[in-house]
């Protein structure tokens, strides 16, 4: 009871709570208070004071109530598709993306998950967007998925040294929703600059929302999973297109959910380690 009583209460902590939790969206014009409605009944702020209500209690009571509620906007941003990303460097990009303010996903987390491991590497993994853990250390895959990522590519001698990773959103969508299409939208052009600047020989897609969003494929991952397709970007310098070999894979978030499918994933991940270690790769 004592504990319930001295929780934070304040109208930031709720709306913090509120954002936390995955709200997005402010329905009403203004948010309502429920520790109010207990108490207070509806007010209708230019209502004329009810008959015998000094008019300095129904002034005094305004100005209470409009403390306590917070200048919410009316509708929180959606997303805006920036026009073009410019950075021809990673720190650079990094810059251009702590700067946008077109995804609505920035303002409820903590950190951005830019990216993590060796950008020289010849391998570039893309998930889909920051958990809690992720958010929490800036990193990508760190929390219990990254684990299991770790340990597969442990196998077949792959680590943080020697292949680069990221994720086409780079802030954690609240209560680790899957992102929404306009916020892949809006984060795409980043992404596929990320890669353009990488450089990567070889791409790996974790999950349907990396396929979707860079293939454009109408294939779900269950069924191109575990094939060699390609991506093409263009080059920064030259604008000439290059493709590489691309492999969707299963999300180990999926796995962790499914762990009657990690014997395919393994055996994908054994049919890529094969083509990168091929003569040809
Ligand atoms: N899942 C992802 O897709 N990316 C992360 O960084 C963590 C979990």
């Amino acid at each position: 009871m004592t504990d319930s009583l001295n929780r934070d209460l304040s109208p930031f902590s709720a709306l913090s709570w509120q954002l936390a939790m995955g709200v997005d969206e402010a329905m009403g014009d203004v948010a309502p208070d429920r520790r109010l409605s207990a108490t207070v009944a509806p007010v209708v702020m230019e209502a004329p004071a009810p008959q015998g209500f000094s008019e300095n209690l129904a002034a005094s009571q305004h100005i209470a109530i409009e403390r306590v509620l917070p200048s919410i906007p009316k509708a929180l941003p959606l997303s805006f598709v920036p026009s073009a990303v410019h950075a021809t460097n990673l720190d650079e990009l990094r810059a251009e993306l702590q700067a946008f303010e077109g995804c609505a996903l920035k303002k409820t987390s903590k950190n951005l998950v830019f990216a993590d491991g060796n950008p020289a590497s010849p391998i570039m993994i893309v998930g889909e967007a920051p958990g809690e853990e992720e958010d929490r250390n800036g990193l990508p895959f760190v929390g219990v998925s990254g684990k299991l990522l770790d340990r597969m590519m442990s196998f077949i001698g792959l680590d943080r040294t020697n292949i680069y990773i990221s994720n086409i959103v780079p802030w954690r969508p609240p209560g680790n929703r899957n992102p929404t299409d306009s916020e892949v939208a809006v984060c795409l052009p980043f992404t596929e600059r990320h890669i353009a600047i990488v450089k990567p020989k070889f791409l790996v897609l974790l999950g349907a929302v990396a396929v979707k969003s860079l293939l454009k494929s109408k294939d779900g991952i269950t069924k191109i999973r575990g094939k060699q397709l390609s991506y093409t970007y263009n080059d920064i310098e030259s604008g000439a297109q290059v493709t590489i070999p691309c492999f969707p894979m299963f999300h180990p978030a999926y796995l962790l959910r499914q762990a009657s499918q990690k014997r395919l994933a393994w055996n994908d991940w054994l049919g890529f380690i094969k083509a990168v270690n091929s003569p040809a790769g």
